[in-house]
């Protein structure tokens, strides 16, 4: 079992930075990736369909014989976590959470923005998160902006005003959350943006650290002689 492979998924590319820190914290491990493109964008999506998708890629992960699986998703992780654990109560399932928590932790003054996508936006998990900030962390649902980073990756200058579109309104904040994986492939224009004074948080380092603990405590790490590997899936619609 423990050099069974570990699957990661997320609606595309987004969870490829949350897959990138779980191969730095753990490199002796085999990795499964799915991309679940069918579906994409979740941020879009009813929380019905939501779960609807991230439990059939948690049932195809398992099936594929996965000792655990992350959910490098945040709207999949504000949505659905809890139903994929009582589908699969023995199992390792980590989420993706927006490092609301930690960035509420380190800011001394003013106020940060959580860049979500619509449907973590509305999601009980991060409202009751938020609430908690008492007004200092400032959510901003993103309609289209996951789809739009999938389609222009790779290409800063076209990505460069979208940026700045969306931080016009917040150019006084102290820190960004970047509460979707996808935004991830904006954090070197998010730092251009406030000339590289302000903190960026994201939550995939967390995630990689939650899961290598849980492996470690479970006995279920890779052996250490062996090298690891990545295989990638995806679901598609023509
Ligand atoms: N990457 C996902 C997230 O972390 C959502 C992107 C999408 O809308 O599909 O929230």
């Amino acid at each position: 079992m423990s050099n069974n492979p570990i699957g990661v998924f997320d609606s595309g590319v987004g969870g490829l930075c949350v897959l990138r820190k779980c191969m730095e914290a753990m490199p002796c491990e085999h990795f499964v990736y799915l991309a679940d493109s069918a579906n994409m964008p979740y941020g879009e999506r009813s929380a019905t369909d939501i779960k609807r998708a991230a439990c059939a890629c948690a049932e195809t992960l398992f099936d594929m014989n996965c000792k655990a699986v992350v959910v490098a998703c945040n709207t999949a992780t504000e949505t659905a976590i809890e139903d994929i654990r009582s589908l699969y109560p023995d199992k390792t399932v980590v989420g993706l959470e927006p490092a609301v928590k930690p960035c509420y932790g380190e800011l001394d003054c003013g106020y940060a923005v959580a860049l979500v996508t619509p449907a973590t936006a509305r999601s009980e998990k991060f409202g009751s998160l938020i609430r908690l900030c008492g007004g200092k962390i400032i959510p901003s649902p993103q309609p289209k902006l996951a789809a739009v980073i999938e389609s222009l990756i790779g290409e800063p200058s076209r990505l460069r005003p979208v940026v700045g579109d969306i931080l016009e309104p917040y150019k006084d904040a102290r820190a960004v959350v970047l509460g979707c994986s996808h935004y991830t492939y904006l954090t070197s224009l998010i730092d251009e943006f406030y000339g590289g004074k302000i903190k960026i948080y994201d939550g995939a380092g967390g995630a990689a650290q939650r899961l290598k603990s849980l492996l470690e405590k479970a006995d279920l790490c890779a052996d250490g002689g062996t090298v690891g590997s990545v295989r990638f899936y995806s679901t598609y619609k023509i």
